[in-house]
C-alpha cells in the first residue's frame, strides 16, 4: 500500500513535470504577432499538423520560404503561387500582382498611391506581413483584408494555415520590383 502511494506521488510530479515543461516551451515559443488592424497580440495558434517551417516561424518569427524560393525559383511555381491563384488572392490583387481593385503586391510603379509602396510599412517585414494576412486590416487604402489564418475569429470560409502564409509571403518577395528595403532578406 506504502508502495501505491509512493509510485502515485511519484506519477503526480512526473506529470506536474510534464505540464511545466509544456507551458515553458509555449512561453518560448512565442513570436508576438501583433494585429495589423490595431497593435493588439494576434493570438495565432500552433496546431499539431504545422510544418516544421511554419512551428520554426512561429518561434522565432523567421519565414524559411523566403530565403528558399529565392535560392531555388523552381519551388516557387508549386508553392506560393500556386496558392495565390488556388485561394482567390489574384482576384482582388491580381495574376501578376499588379493590383486591381486591391493595392499591388509588385509596387513597380502605376496609378495608386500603393502601387509603389506597402500600405503598411511594416509589410516590408515577414512578419509584418503575416500579421497583415493572417489577421487582416483596418483598411488604410480605402479597403481591408479579410482574416486568414484559420486559428483566428472571423477567418474567411476554411482560413489558412501557417504554412500556407508563408508561402504566399515568399512568393510575393520574389516578385517585388520596388526601391524600398527589403527587410526579409535580413
Ligand atoms: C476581396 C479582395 C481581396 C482578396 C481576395 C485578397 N486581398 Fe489582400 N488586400 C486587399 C485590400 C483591399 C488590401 C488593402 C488593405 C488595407 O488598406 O487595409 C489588401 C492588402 C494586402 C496586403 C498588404 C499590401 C500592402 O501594400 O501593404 C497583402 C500582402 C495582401 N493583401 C495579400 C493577400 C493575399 C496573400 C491574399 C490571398 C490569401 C489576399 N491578399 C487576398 C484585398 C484583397
Amino acid at each position: 500500500m506504502l508502495g501505491t502511494k509512493a509510485v502515485k506521488a511519484a506519477l503526480l510530479i512526473t506529470v506536474l513535470g510534464f505540464v511545466g515543461l509544456t507551458l515553458s516551451t509555449q512561453a518560448s515559443a512565442a513570436c508576438n504577432l501583433v494585429s495589423t488592424k490595431d497593435n493588439s497580440p494576434l493570438p495565432v495558434k500552433a496546431s499539431d499538423t504545422d510544418t516544421p517551417e511554419a512551428k520554426s516561424f512561429l518561434e522565432t518569427c523567421i519565414n524559411p520560404y523566403t530565403k528558399a524560393y529565392a535560392a531555388d525559383p523552381s519551388l516557387i511555381k508549386a508553392g506560393g503561387k500556386k496558392l495565390f491563384g488556388y485561394n482567390g488572392c489574384s482576384g482582388c490583387h491580381g495574376g501578376k500582382l499588379e493590383g486591381i481593385m486591391a493595392p499591388s503586391l509588385k509596387k513597380n510603379g502605376g496609378q495608386g498611391a500603393y502601387d509603389t509602396r506597402w500600405v503598411y510599412a511594416k509589410n516590408s517585414t515577414d512578419k509584418g506581413m503575416f500579421e497583415t494576412i493572417a489577421g487582416g486590416t483596418p483598411g488604410v487604402s480605402g479597403g481591408n483584408m479579410y482574416i486568414w489564418h484559420q486559428s483566428l475569429d472571423g477567418h474567411i470560409g476554411d482560413g489558412l494555415p501557417t504554412d500556407d502564409i508563408l508561402k504566399l509571403i515568399a512568393y510575393i518577395r520574389t516578385e517585388y520590383k520596388g526601391d524600398g528595403t527589403k527587410d526579409w532578406l535580413n
